[in-house]
Order: structure tokens, then C-alpha cells, then sequence
């Protein structure tokens, strides 16, 4: 009953699926929406015909609503980014979008996953903890805020198996 009605009120089932060159615009400003330093349209081209580079989006209807990016080397993986626009956070859509993600890292071969997170963003941190990442390091004043405010990052881990 809760998931007909929440997909009633979102437009549809949240799916998980490659993102694909089209999808470059759009994920550009996803991202400029959610971060203060977005990624363009050439930056996500660029990524997304990279064999090194995995890019999921999150798609209800026609819409796409979230992505996922990470980079893999050998058997790591670094999450470059993820994010879900804000008028559909809060009801559990990036759960599926990073589980799903990671199980794609594991099939490309990937043993482990790290991420940094800035320390007082508190729904990335709640995704990732419950994802199964584990704070592995911490760095002092990583990030810089456009009005100069210095914020500490979190290194995260998770063993994929
Ligand atoms: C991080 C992000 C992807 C989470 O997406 P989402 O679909 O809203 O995630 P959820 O609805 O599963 O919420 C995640 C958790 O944060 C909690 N949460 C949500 N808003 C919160 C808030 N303002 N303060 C504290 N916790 C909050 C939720 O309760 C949930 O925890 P729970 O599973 O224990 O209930 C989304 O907030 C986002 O796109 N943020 C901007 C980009 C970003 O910061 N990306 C991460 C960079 S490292």
C-alpha cells in the first residue's frame, strides 16, 4: 500500500538503469542543482564514454531525477558523486540508486568502494551507514564554501563480496 501510493504521488516506480551520452544535459544540471561546484555537459560527456567510468541514472516516468558516478580502478572504485533532485529526497530513492550502483561495481570486478562526504551532511551520511560504509579517515577542512567556510570530509569504505 505505502509503495502504490508513493509511486502515485512520484509519478511512477523509481528505476535504476545505465545513463547513456543523451543523458549528459540533464545530468549536468542535476548536478549543478546539487552541488556549489556543478559538473557541465562536457564533463559529463567525457565521463560518460570513459570505460573506467560507471554513470547510473534514476528515472520516474520520462523523468530523470537522480544519478550516481564512480570511477574504478583495478578492484577499487571511488563514488564521484551522487545525488537525487530535491523535490523527491526524503522518501528512500537513493537507497536503490547506490545499492543498485554498487552491485554493477561488484559484477565489473570491484572488491572495494571508498567515498568522501562532507562531514555535516547528514542524509549522505545516514544513505552510506546504512549502505554498509564504514568511516575509514577523516580530512581537516577539505571542503571550501563559496562565503569561505572550510568543511572537514569523511573517507568511507565498503567491501564489496
Ligand atoms: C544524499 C541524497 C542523495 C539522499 O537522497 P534521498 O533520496 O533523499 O535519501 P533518503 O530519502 O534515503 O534519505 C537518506 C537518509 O537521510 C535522512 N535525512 C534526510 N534528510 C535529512 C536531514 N535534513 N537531516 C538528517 N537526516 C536526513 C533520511 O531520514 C534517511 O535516513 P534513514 O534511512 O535513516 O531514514 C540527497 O539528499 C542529495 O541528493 N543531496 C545533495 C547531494 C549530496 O549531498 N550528495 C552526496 C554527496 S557525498
Amino acid at each position: 500500500m505505502m509503495t502504490w501510493l508513493s509511486e502515485l504521488w512520484s509519478g511512477g516506480p523509481a528505476v535504476v538503469e545505465p545513463a547513456t551520452l543523451r543523458d549528459a544535459p540533464k545530468l549536468a544540471q542535476l548536478h549543478g542543482a546539487s552541488f556549489h561546484r556543478g559538473w557541465g555537459e562536457a564533463e559529463f560527456e567525457s565521463m560518460l564514454a570513459q570505460r573506467n567510468t560507471l554513470v547510473h541514472r534514476l528515472r520516474v516516468g520520462r523523468k530523470t531525477i537522480g544519478f550516481a558516478v564512480s570511477r574504478m580502478a583495478a578492484d577499487e572504485a571511488e563514488i564521484l558523486s551522487i545525488a537525487v533532485e530535491a523535490s523527491h529526497r526524503g522518501r528512500g530513492l537513493s537507497r536503490n540508486l547506490l545499492l543498485t550502483h554498487l552491485g554493477h561495481l561488484a559484477g565489473r570486478g570491484v572488491r572495494t568502494v571508498f567515498l568522501e562526504v562532507e562531514e555535516n551532511n547528514q542524509p549522505a551520511r545516514r544513505l552510506y551507514e546504512r549502505a554498509g560504509f564504514a568511516v575509514a579517515g577523516r580530512r581537516e577542512r577539505y571542503y571550501r564554501q563559496p562565503d569561505g567556510e572550510q568543511l572537514n570530509a569523511l573517507l568511507m569504505r565498503r567491501d564489496l563480496s
